[in-house]
């Protein structure tokens, strides 16, 4: 798994794993962040039980894993948290698992011994290490009913979970990073019309990231976008039609 540093200022250091060649093909390929400050970290949808071997071989390449405090669930989905019960075997036992709060029970079926932050609705703010406040915000409905993402105001950077994801073919990524936006578009637009429903959910996402200085956003799934590309992709975003596939329901047999 590759595993990139994105950000670094001092002690405050923001990673990027992902696109590992090991992974089987039936496999959705994910992106896993981790935010270091000084010898405590926070991992950002740390993958499912499939990338878990990979993923904690990239990671104890970087940092210890007994440093990795908090562990941030954006949403309930498999991608996201199935490998909670391995990465609970191996962190530190008193491990906090922040999780939106209407998906608490549901998770519990992965992992009922965690220990579980609920986050409220509007979002709340969690500590790393001595100085590195990290902003959960809300994302609701973009995907999942109970979704958040996570702003770190001092490496400007918004890890956007499922927004701004894209299947990208193996032999069509040069780095990590977007390089030439128009050309991405046709690896987020199919994901984007279904899996996001509610257009009252991104127009108010969209204003509030509008409103954020961001240099860097990394979504949970594909390239990450930097500079310029992240206003193009809200442009692109704000203007999309989404809810895709409830036109089935007038096809039903
Ligand atoms: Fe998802
Ligand atoms: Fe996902």
């Amino acid at each position: 798994m590759k595993a990139i540093t994105i950000s670094r200022r001092n002690s405050h250091r923001w990673l990027a794993f992902g696109q590992d060649p090991d992974k089987p093909g039936n496999v959705i390929d994910t992106n896993q962040m981790v935010v270091q400050a000084g010898n405590s970290s926070m991992m950002l949808d740390p993958g499912g039980m499939e990338v878990f071997p990979s993923m904690i071989a990239a990671l104890t390449q970087e940092i210890a894993v007994e440093e990795v405090r908090h562990l941030f669930l954006s949403h309930q989905d498999p991608d996201v948290c199935s490998a909670l019960p391995l990465w609970r075997r191996v962190c530190r036992p008193d491990l906090k698992v922040y999780v939106p709060w209407m998906w608490t029970s549901f998770i519990s079926h992965f992992d009922r011994d965690a220990n579980m932050i609920a986050i409220p609705d509007e979002g709340m703010e969690v500590l790393v290490g001595a100085d590195v406040k990290l902003r959960i915000l809300p994302a609701h409905y973009l995907h999942s009913p109970g979704n958040y993402h996570v702003y770190d105001p001092k490496a400007k950077i918004l890890f956007s979970g499922d927004v701004g994801a894209a299947l990208v073919p193996e032999g069509a990524r040069q780095s990590m990073f977007v390089e030439n936006f128009d050309q991405h578009i046709q690896y987020m637009e199919a994901f984007h019309r279904r899996w996001m429903g509610s257009t009252r959910a991104r127009d108010a996402w969209v204003e509030m990231v509008a409103s954020l200085d961001i240099d860097v956003m990394t979504p949970q799934h594909g390239l990450l976008f930097k500079g310029d590309d992240v206003r193009r992709f809200l442009e692109w975003f704000s203007k999309l039609e989404i809810g895709n596939g409830v036109e089935a329901f007038a096809r039903r047999g």
